[in-house]
């Protein structure tokens, strides 16, 4: 992680050049990506169909900075059922494996399973979907996930009124004191970026915006001003 207060940006990609992954994944690594955010899609939970571990195992060994040190891979898993994809990513070299509570007949269960396969947890909240399903697995949680649009398609537009939900979401992980990222993903731009970081969200997925432009960097270093503004306000009393 880099930048005032530990702020990610997690270019998703979703929104990358297919054919040309791993040269993708090098190009917004060294444009100085934090984690490289990677969308699975079933055709079943969400109505949209992407890919699989293989694609995973394969993109991992770019996910690498110069300097030889590690970019988190960061699945977001919009399948149904959970368990047997999360085991077979984490396999495939996963770091942080999110899923949707909906998704899983045991939200506990998926959570320890991923856990026990050596990956960080994330729970992912729909627009619709409120904090409830967090409150009791908050010690089994490293990532809560805000999506900011509907889950299964990249280049949405943002929907405003889920700033109250980071807001509501960054308050119980500052009550628990547990060290939990708040991740937003869906329609964050370099207009926006600072209003949700404001809100409370530490960890930003951004697909179009990045892999949208001819030059990562540029887009990269605008959305780290807007944090850097962002971190500069006084904390909320
Ligand atoms: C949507 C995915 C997002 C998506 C974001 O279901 O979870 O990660 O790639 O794309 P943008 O940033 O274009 O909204
Ligand atoms: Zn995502």
């Amino acid at each position: 992680m880099s930048g005032p207060r530990g702020f990610c940006i997690a270019p998703s990609l979703l929104a990358a050049d297919f054919a040309r992954l791993g040269e993708e994944v090098q190009q917004v690594v060294a444009a100085g990506a934090d984690w490289i955010h990677f969308d699975v899609m079933d055709n079943h939970y969400v109505p949209n169909l992407t890919v699989g571990p293989a694609v995973a195992r394969a993109v991992r060994p770019f996910c690498r900075r110069a300097d030889g040190s590690r970019v988190p891979l960061d699945v977001h898993l919009m399948v149904q059922p959970v368990d047997t994809l999360a085991a077979a990513f984490a396999e495939a070299g996963a770091d942080l494996i999110s899923f949707h509570p909906e998704a899983s007949g045991h939200v506990h269960r998926s959570l320890q399973l991923i856990r026990a396969c050596g990956c960080r947890a994330g729970l992912a909240l729909n627009p619709a979907s409120g904090l409830e399903r967090l409150e009791w697995v908050l010690d089994q949680l490293d990532l809560v996930l805000v999506m900011s649009v509907n889950p299964g398609f990249g280049g949405q537009a943002f929907i405003e009124p889920v700033l109250h939900k980071i807001e509501a979401v960054r308050r119980l992980i500052d009550r628990s004191g547990r060290d939990i990222r708040l991740q937003v993903d869906g329609g964050i731009k370099v207009d926006n970026i600072r209003r949700a970081a404001e809100a409370g969200a530490d960890t930003f997925v951004c697909g179009s915006a990045i892999f949208g432009q001819p030059d990562y960097r540029a887009v990269i270093a605008a959305m780290r001003r807007e944090l850097a503004a962002a971190a500069a306000l006084p904390e909320a009393a």
